[in-house]
């Protein structure tokens, strides 16, 4: 029944019936059952195919016309995609992609689980013979597209798509990093993952060592004096948008043994393409501009098979699996992601521009900006600089509310990379609790503002912040 792999059997009689005449998905897959014909998908946890296939051989023709390559971005007719925005658009659903009643979009397969026809069959499916899902923990097709499609913008080999960016943090950490680790990383960085790599990895027994970004000196003294297996740090950084030499620090790394993971939510694969520029896991709260519509919570990570597959192990037992709907926002945001960020790095700059040459600023903090610490770092391994500008208005923290009250376009809430501007002081919205005085011990300054710029118009927003500004006595 199952002769070649991949492919089902069906007669020619049952197209009709199943796909031409587009009958309601129920009665074409009962239809197709009776006649043999199967719905495939590839493999997950034993064995990780090339592109999502839940393809029938009913469309047999549509797979002779599909050339189906390793990052699912190939398109039907042997078209590759060359430019990152149509990789956005068509990567990981166009090849081998799910058919299902004929729809355009990847259905939501709304399951727990999956059913097996006969113990011969799920002998096969063990063995290999058979390609199919098993249980919602370990794959689901509509997570598998949008793993398929991150792995083509990040020019990946593998990609895992998790609950949130959290849960990509965690657990790569946790599983790949051994207990007697060492893990280096930089001061500026979310404040729950460093909560998790200080408080936590501790009492794992993984050492932690915290170098500033760019401290090269830092870095090759700690190589030296731990027995490294991570390094670990977001490029630009979070709240700073400090940006590390990607280049310079994996080749250290590489020599001593120790892999190299960016976080590169803040960049996007549009403006930053960590992984060929030496690094082996590039990460993402996808949370932020890769759904990018305020609406959904997602993690991936990217890169060498060996270490997302040792990755994915770990999940598959820890369950931070994200829930097939999220998994379809996910997808549906990614589609636009080039041009929200082309939009949104454009707006960026000019605002960070003319917050600069305003009398109530008295920092900005934006890697587009020859005043900032990693400027020619951001322009060699960047080809945008992003959607998030931090400043310091003048004064302390009282006068930074007075201009934050005042503020009528953008949300006052954390979070970042959305179509809605939204807008925050740290101090307040992430480091309230933590007072003052630890505040400025790890830097985070009573009067800085982080503003995630939408996809606005630009005149709009500065217009709002122009005013806003003018509360501050
Ligand atoms: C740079 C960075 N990495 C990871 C995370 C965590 O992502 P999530 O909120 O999706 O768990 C965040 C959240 O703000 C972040 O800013």
């Amino acid at each position: 029944m199952f002769g070649a792999r991949g492919l089902c059997h069906v007669s020619a009689a049952d197209v009709p019936a199943a796909v031409s005449m587009r009958a309601p998905i129920p009665a074409a897959l009962r239809s197709a059952a009776r006649s043999g014909l199967h719905l495939r998908h590839p493999a997950f946890h034993r064995r990780r195919p090339s592109s999502v296939s839940l393809v029938c051989s009913t469309a047999a023709k549509d797979l002779e016309a599909t050339s189906v390559s390793g990052n699912g971005a190939s398109m039907h007719h042997g078209v590759q995609p060359t430019k990152l925005s149509t990789t956005a658009v068509h990567g990981g659903e166009r090849a081998g992609r799910p058919r299902v009643a004929d729809a355009l979009t990847t259905p939501i397969v709304q399951t727990s689980t999956y059913f097996f026809r006969n113990t011969e069959e799920l002998i096969d499916y063990n063995e290999g013979r058979f390609d199919s899902f098993e249980y919602g923990r370990y794959g689901n097709p509509t997570a598998m597209a949008s793993e398929a499609k991150i792995k083509a913008l990040e020019a990946a080999e593998d990609c895992l798509v998790s609950a949130s960016g959290m849960n990509a943090v965690t657990s790569m950490l946790l599983s790949l990093v051994p207990s007697g680790g060492h893990i280096v990383t930089t001061s500026d960085c979310y404040w729950r993952t460093r909560q998790f790599m200080q408080n936590f990895l501790p009492k794992m027994n993984v050492g932690v060592s915290v170098i500033k970004p760019n401290d090269l000196e830092a870095l090759t003294q700690a190589l030296e004096q731990h027995n490294v297996s991570l390094f670990f740090s977001e490029s630009p950084t979070n709240p700073y948008l400090r940006c590390v030499d990607i280049a310079a620090i994996s080749s250290l790394c590489h020599a001593k043994g120790a892999a190299v993971c960016i976080d590169s939510t803040f960049a996007t694969p549009v403006n930053q393409q960590a992984l060929a520029q030496g690094a082996d896991l590039v990460l993402h709260s996808a949370t932020k501009y890769l759904a990018g519509h305020n609406d959904v919570l997602a993690g991936a990570l990217c890169g060498k098979p060996e270490l997302v597959g040792k990755v994915r192990e770990f999940h598959h037992i820890m369950g931070g699996v994200v829930d097939p709907h999220a998994a379809y926002l996910l997808l549906r945001g990614l589609k636009t992601l080039h041009l929200r960020v082309e939009r949104q790095n454009k707006s960026a700059l000019e605002i960070a521009q003319r917050l600069e040459q305003h009398p109530k600023i008295d920092r900005v903090w934006y890697p587009g900006l020859e005043s900032h610490p990693d400027h020619a770092i951001a322009k060699r391994q960047m080809s945008g600089f992003g959607g998030v500008v931090s400043f310091e208005v003048r004064g302390g923290l009282q006068e930074c509310i007075s201009f934050i009250d005042n503020v009528k376009l953008p949300y006052i809430a954390p979070s970042l990379g959305g179509v809605e501007s939204l807008i925050e002081m740290p101090a307040v919205q992430s480091y309230w609790g933590f007072g003052p005085e630890r505040r400025a011990q790890i830097g985070i300054k009573e009067n800085l503002v982080r503003f995630s710029i939408g996809i606005e118009d630009v005149d709009d927003v500065w217009a709002d912040l122009e005013q806003a500004l003018e509360y501050v006595p």
